[in-house]
């Protein structure tokens, strides 16, 4: 049976959810964009991936950075300050009447365009801005029975080309990568850097775990992700060995553990890459310990805006 990082719980309230498309909140059935838009035609714009825990948006700002950032870099202009995307998102999780474990896609592509060719000047009504938001538990089997990976002949390029820090709406460069590993069996696909060194997944960043070591890639090729930076945080809180270097594949097939990290399933577990089973094949201490720490985080993060707003008040 496939699993999937991204596995969740089927939930039937998410047929009736009200989607935000250009500062309307649309039902679902009703939520589209145009055929001549920017990110339906050429998958020209970028987005973000937010989890909402407990009535806090996990990291907000840092999605945020992320989203502005590649959004400077392509020259689009998204067309709403910062304060006003964080009210979008809230007026659409509003809207819905969430609270808890609610998974939003951000989207913002170059807009309409006034003729169907890739010229960025063609599109000239705005930016849209879409953000979908779903009632969304990670599915628990995902932790019991840990992903398996099948390393790919697509690796994680140079920037020369298109960058992988850019979340962009095109992911054929990860769709493509993944059909692979799942046409030879595997649920994801693990990728390398031009070297032929361990860089991360179709879909998550990888990390493994070596005489209590933690090691990830040295971040050169790979998403910036938001979960990475904050897993190798908190092993430096809790005194955990973590590295940001090159390792290959020998290191790998033989570490204890190995595990994904992305906002959806926060860290995944591993337990066979290539037809290796990695360490004992269940969720190993370290990785236990980093769930837990990163849990943590989020809840102090929350605790740590709510007494800011009050101080505001
Ligand atoms: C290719 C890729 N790697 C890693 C990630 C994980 O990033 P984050 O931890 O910010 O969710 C994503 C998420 O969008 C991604 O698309």
């Amino acid at each position: 049976m496939s699993r999937s990082t991204h596995q969740a719980t089927d939930d039937e309230r998410n047929e009736h959810i009200k989607i935000y498309v250009n500062g309307d909140l649309v039902p679902r059935a009703q939520a589209t964009v145009s055929v001549y838009d920017s990110g339906f035609m050429l998958g020209d714009g970028v987005w973000e991936g937010l989890r909402l825990y407990n009535g806090h948006i996990a990291f907000l700002d840092d999605h945020l950075d992320r989203l502005y950032e590649a959004a400077y870099c392509l020259a689009l202009d998204i067309g709403l300050t910062r304060a006003e995307l964080k009210q979008a998102l809230w007026d659409t999780l509003k809207a819905n009447e969430m609270h808890t474990d609610v998974h939003m896609r951000l989207m913002v592509t170059r807009g309409r365009k006034a003729k169907p060719f890739q010229h960025p000047q063609l599109s000239v009504y705005g930016a849209t801005i879409v953000i979908i938001a779903e009632f969304s538990q990670p599915d628990d089997s995902v932790l019991e029975h840990g992903i398996r990976l099948c390393t790919v002949p697509q690796h994680r390029g140079l920037p020369l080309t298109q960058d992988p820090k850019l979340n962009s709406h095109s992911k054929l460069n990860c769709i493509i990568p993944l059909i692979h590993a799942q046409q030879a069996g595997a649920d994801e696909a693990l990728m390398l850097d031009p070297f032929g060194f361990v860089n991360t997944t179709n879909a998550c960043n990888f990390f493994i775990v070596r005489q209590g070591e933690v090691w990830t890639s040295t971040g050169d090729y790979c998403m910036n992700g938001i979960t990475r930076q904050k897993v190798i945080d908190v092993c430096r809180e809790e005194g955990i060995p973590v590295y940001e270097k090159n390792f290959s594949l020998l290191e790998t097939y033989s570490a204890d553990e190995a595990f994904l990290t992305g906002t959806f399933g926060a860290q995944t577990p591993v337990f066979n890459i290539d037809g290796r089973q990695i360490g004992t094949g269940q969720a190993g201490p370290v990785l236990k310990q980093v769930r837990a720490v990163y849990q943590r985080l989020i809840e102090r993060e929350a605790m740590q805006q709510r007494q800011q707003q009050e101080l505001s008040l």
